[in-house]
Formats: structure tokens, C-alpha cells, sequence
């Protein structure tokens, strides 16, 4: 990295994000050598007083790390700033001072870079980057600020926000983060469409493919986190920002070539052909306690949460895509906390043919194809095939390349984060959000979800499968989630 300082500034850096996220991804970044040990530094800032000791005993205790001569090597270049309030402007002079201290002692050579990680509440953004471009921007190195959701509630509070950060930063300058891009089982289906499987990309359309499903279940709740949660909703926390990303890569037409320009064109262009989701085509839900362990309770019961709360931690909608690949074709997403079982996957579902000479055992003889990314990363195709034995028995058996097989991997595999803020440091802007794409897609989603907030959610219990009255609408649209393994 051809930079004489890198100086990643996390805000919020008491926060649930920064301890599970952040500083895990920057220590495993310098563990594995991505950056330059002896010319980087990590500075923590958030407005809690700390003693230096006990903030590196917060942010360690979210980093698993076996050699601890590693860990406190890393835990030397972790300052922390205390700011007096977000819109205090001294408080800005003192971080930047603070940095120019650790920049000047630096002995490499080329600009100094500063990346300010900003995973604060939408309420502080706009005191925290007008400071940040007042009092911290370095005048002859290279800033970069990284945003973190929520982008807004809706599109007018996202384009809101778009002017604001226009107005203060150049769009080189913003790299919006949506951790979903960081990931390899997102990222795949690029290789797997736009590579060499002629069996994937020629029935990658309507003509083959009935419906297409996006699965995103949690065994665990929204705990201690209503403060955000309650205010957000599902649909807003994972269906409109990263399931929505999922969708678009798999959905989007090929891009020119792999250039940020192309891709970002590609992926645009899919979300203009986008239908607004219909209200009608949003089943929400939240959880009640269960009934079977003590510990799960139900979502109004979390402290951090209203006792009348409306906010939903389920939901099923169904997205259309007017254009030529995929018109008709139900993108059926369902979300939710609190299932029974922890799962992240987005499957195509095929057509049966008219013609097919082998009815299933199952009744299905239908193929379904699934990328996989919880319980494990992994690619599943379900073909027809004989079952073995007399007769002309066929099954949906599954084809599987399992990732976490060792054969496949690379020793160091980073995580999401990880992978993020490094293509943040290159300044390497393909697997972030720009404006236009972030704001587009509240489009999208904008009428559901204030019509859902009107709604009382249907109720289902922690550990189950979600509200039952999801199955109507699923039956309607003739849509199953199983893929026949
Ligand atoms: C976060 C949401 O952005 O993504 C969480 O706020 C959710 O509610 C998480 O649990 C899911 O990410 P992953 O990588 O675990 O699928």
C-alpha cells in the first residue's frame, strides 16, 4: 500500500458493531499482513470515557485470537478518543492533532490516508461528517469515509442524506457499506452466471425458472439491540439493503466487463426494472415467547423495546422485475428472527417440464439450484435422477460443492468486514453502494414498508417456523422454500 500513514478512525467505536465487527476484521487485516504493521493505526472514538485499558479489554474480548503477543501488538495501535459530543467541534481538533501526532512519527513514504468508519445512528451522521470535513479532513492526504446502515428510513430521508454527504465529500470519498458484498456466497453467483457454466447461464431466465426464493432465517432474536431494532424493523435491517443485494447480483444483466463502472451500471439497471413491492405482497410477523424455554422471550418483552411495539422481525415479500429475463417471475423473500433455525440462501426454483417422462416420487420434478451462505457456504444443485433399484423411481437428489471443504479455500479466508474495509483502504469502490443504487432501492421498497408499519404483525412463537398465515400466500403463489434435498 503505497501510503506513508493509514489511519482507520472508527466512530462508534464503544459500539455492538465496532466490538463484533470492526475491530475483529482490522485485527484479523493486520494478523495476515494486509497492512503495513509499523505505519498503521486504528483509533477508536465515541463519546464514553474510557481508561485505555479497559477500552482494549472491550474491543479484545470480540477478537479470537490464540497468540496473545499478536493481540497486544495490535492493541498498542488502538487509541482512543473520548469526544465531549458529536457536534463538538474541539473535541474534532483533538482527534485530528491526535492523528497528525501518529502520522508524523510514520518513516514510510507517499501520502498519508485516513479512513473514517462511521457506524453511528443516522440522528448523529450529520453533526459527525460536517465536524469531520471541518477539523479532520487532512488537506494534502487522501480521506475516505465509510458509511454504514441504515442509509436512511426511505428514499427522501436517504436522499437527504446523499445531499449531505454530496455536499460535504466528493463520491470518490464515500464508500457506503453493505457487509453482504464482502461475502463470497453473494459474490459467486457472478462467477457462476458470467463464467463457464453454459447448464446455469442459459436457464438463468423466465423460460426456465418458475420462481426464485431468498431464505434468510435467525434462531435468534432481536435481544438488546431494540433500541435500533424497534425503530427499523426487518425490512429494513437485512430485506431492503442486503437480501435486496443478493437479489440484484443474481438477477442483474451481465455486466460490459468487471469495471466498477460496469458493474455498478449493471446493477442499476436491474433496480430500475425493479417493481415497487405491492403491499398486499408483505406478510409481517413478531415473535411471542416460547413455549418450551424460559430463556426465549418474546420480542415486546426485551427491555430495550416499546411494550406496544409494532415492529416486525418476520417478513415474506414478493418483488417482480419488469424486463425481458425476468417478467412474472415471483423473487419470494422471507426474513425473520427468532425461527427455528439459523439459514441464508437464495435458490432458484426450475420449471417442470410439460413433457418430463418422470414424475417424482416427491411430486416434485422440478430442479432447484441454492447458494448458500448459513448453515454453511456452499453451492446445491437438486437434480431428477433415478433412484437406484427397479423400476423407474426418480428422486430430487442433491449435487453439492460443500466450501467449508479445506480443498476449496485459501488459508486465510477474511470475513465480509474484512474483505470491505481493505477494498475501502485500496480505495476500490466495486463492492460498495454508490448514491443513485442506495437511494433506488428505498424506491423499491418504500410503500411496503409504511404499510406494514400500519399493520399489526401476525404473531408467531420464538423457535418456530413464523406465523402460519405466511403458508396462504405461499400456496397462492404456488412457492415452497424446501429445495427438495
Ligand atoms: C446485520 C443486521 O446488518 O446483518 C442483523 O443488522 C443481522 O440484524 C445481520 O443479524 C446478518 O448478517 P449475517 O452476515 O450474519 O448474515
Amino acid at each position: 500500500l503505497p501510503f506513508r500513514h493509514v489511519a482507520i478512525v472508527v466512530f462508534g467505536a464503544s459500539g455492538d458493531l465496532a466490538k463484533k465487527m470492526t475491530y475483529p476484521a482490522l485485527f484479523s487485516l493486520m494478523a495476515n499482513n494486509m497492512l503495513p504493521k509499523d505505519r498503521t493505526h486504528f483509533i477508536g472514538a465515541a463519546r464514553s470515557k474510557y481508561k485505555m485499558e479497559d477500552f482494549h479489554k472491550k474491543i479484545s474480548s470480540g477478537i479470537k485470537s490464540s497468540d496473545q503477543q499478536v493481540l497486544s501488538k495490535f492493541l498498542e495501535k488502538c487509541p482512543y478518543i473520548s469526544l465531549s459530543a458529536y457536534d463538538d467541534g474541539p473535541s474534532y481538533q483533538r482527534l485530528d492533532s491526535e492523528i497528525a501526532k501518529l502520522e508524523s512519527q510514520s518513516t514510510g513514504s507517499g501520502k498519508n490516508l485516513r479512513v473514517y468508519y462511521i457506524a453511528l445512528p443516522p440522528s448523529v451522521f450529520g453533526d459527525v461528517s460536517e465536524n469531520l470535513r471541518k477539523y479532520a479532513w487532512h488537506k494534502e492526504g487522501i480521506n475516505r469515509i465509510i458509511v454504514e446502515k441504515p442509509y436512511g428510513k426511505d428514499y427522501q430521508s436517504a436522499k437527504v442524506l446523499s445531499n449531505k454527504l454530496a455536499s460535504l465529500f466528493t463520491e470518490e470519498e464515500v464508500f457506503r457499506i453493505d457487509h453482504y458484498l464482502g461475502k463470497d456466497s453473494v459474490k459467486s453467483v457472478l462467477p457462476l452466471r458470467f463464467g463457464a457454466n453454459p447448464f446455469l447461464s442459459s436457464t438463468w431466465s423466465r423460460e426456465h425458472v418458475q420462481y426464485v426464493t431468498v431464505n434468510f432465517k435467525e434462531a435468534f432474536g432481536a435481544e438488546g439491540r431494540g433500541g435500533y431494532f424497534d425503530e427499523f424493523g426487518i425490512i429494513r435491517d437485512v430485506m431492503q439493503n442486503h437480501l435486496m443485494q443478493w437479489i440484484i447480483l443474481a438477477g442483474m444483466e451481465r455486466p460490459n466487463s468487471l469495471s466498477v463502472k460496469d458493474i455498478h451500471q449493471a446493477k442499476l439497471k436491474f433496480i430500475n426494472d425493479c417493481r415497487p413491492v405491492r403491499p398486499s405482497d408483505v406478510i409481517i410477523g413478531q415473535y411471542t415467547a416460547s413455549s418450551k424455554d424460559p430463556n426465549k422471550k418474546a420480542y415486546k418483552d426485551d427491555e430495550t423495546v416499546k411494550k406496544d411495539s409494532k415492529a416486525s422481525t418476520f417478513a415474506t415479500a414478493v418483488l417482480y422485475i419488469d424486463n425481458d429475463r425476468w417478467r412474472d417471475v415471483p423473487f419470494v423473500i422471507r426474513c425473520g428472527k427468532a425461527l427455528d433455525e439459523t439459514r441464508a440462501e437464495l435458490t432458484l426454483h426450475y420449471k417442470t417440464p410439460p413433457d418430463s417422462l418422470f414424475p417424482s416420487e416427491s411430486g416434485r420434478t422440478g430442479t432447484t439450484f441454492t447458494i448458500r451462505d448459513h448453515p454453511e457456504k456452499s453451492h446445491v444443485l437438486t437434480a431428477t435422477t433415478k433412484k437406484p433399484g427397479r423400476g423407474f423411481t426418480v428422486l430430487n437428489a442433491p449435487l453439492s460443492i460443500d466450501f467449508s471443504n479445506p480443498k476449496y479455500t485459501d488459508s486465510y479466508v477474511p470475513t465480509a468486514y474484512e474483505v470491505l474495509i481493505y477494498d475501502a483502504v485500496r480505495g476500490d469502490h466495486t463492492w460498495f453502494v454508490p448514491r443513485e443504487e442506495a437511494e433506488e432501492a428505498w424506491r423499491v421498497w418504500d410503500d411496503a414498508i409504511k404499510n406494514s408499519e400500519s399493520r399489526n404483525p401476525l404473531k408467531y412463537e420464538y423457535g418456530s417456523e413464523g406465523p402460519k398465515e405466511e403458508k396462504d400466500l405461499l400456496k397462492q403463489l404456488g412457492v415452497e422454500f424446501e429445495t427438495g434435498e
